[in-house]
């Protein structure tokens, strides 16, 4: 009998922290996609990750900083700190994902920082220049990093071209896309190397 009531406390445990996470999730689903008008969290595919890797392994490998701009709960920026020998810094504006972020960034032992700001505000102000960028940021944000040139070397942007600015390199990613506001981009990283 006390086994079974123990039993029943776990469950009823386990089922509160999942509401707790879903209910947390998805107001702050809503309050980024209607009010703050920015990409909510949605994790990039293993896929893209994994060309990311390459990419930055095959053409940045001496990268020393290298920043996820929105990182949401922060598995893009461990698997780049788990697979290059930079630092990673992790910039997320949720305080929800950030608290994920840093409870897996713990429990994973990944020396990649993530960092709770508004990226902008963060990139105004830092005076680390990054080796790369990488965003997974929709194509209505992504082109605001182009204010911030002359603090990286290079920019990835996942699945989002931006508008007027040829990339240097396009590479391509198996044949998934991403659906964002109901429009289709397919699988690919846009590089854009600046001076
Ligand atoms: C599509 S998710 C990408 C998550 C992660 N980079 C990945 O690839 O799995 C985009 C994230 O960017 C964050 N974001 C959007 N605008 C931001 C800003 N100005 N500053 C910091 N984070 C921002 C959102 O909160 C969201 O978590």
């Amino acid at each position: 009998m006390i086994l079974l009531l123990y039993f029943l406390y776990v469950l009823v445990a386990i089922v509160f922290v999942l509401d707790c996470y879903l209910i947390l999730k998805f107001i702050e689903f809503v309050y980024c996609a209607h009010v703050l008008k920015q990409p909510p969290m949605a994790a990039s595919v293993k896929d893209l990750r994994k060309t990311v890797v390459k990419e930055i392994n095959k053409y940045y490998k001496n990268a020393k900083n290298i920043c996820d701009f929105g990182s949401g709960f922060g598995g893009l920026a461990r698997y780049i700190s788990k697979n290059t020998g930079a630092n990673v810094y992790g910039l997320e504006n949720m305080p929800f994902s950030v608290f994920i972020s840093k409870l897996s960034d713990y429990f994973c032992k990944t020396t990649n920082k993530t960092i709770w700001c508004n990226g902008f505000d963060y990139m105004d102000k830092t005076k680390t220049k990054f080796d790369v960028i990488v965003a997974y940021l929709g194509p209505d944000l992504t082109p605001h990093l182009l204010k911030y040139k002359n603090k990286m070397r290079v920019l990835i942007s996942l699945d989002f071209k931006i508008k007027g600015l040829k990339p240097t390199r396009i590479t391509k990613v198996g044949s998934g896309a991403t659906i964002y506001w109901g429009k289709l981009y397919p699988h690919r990283l846009y590089v854009y190397e600046f001076k």
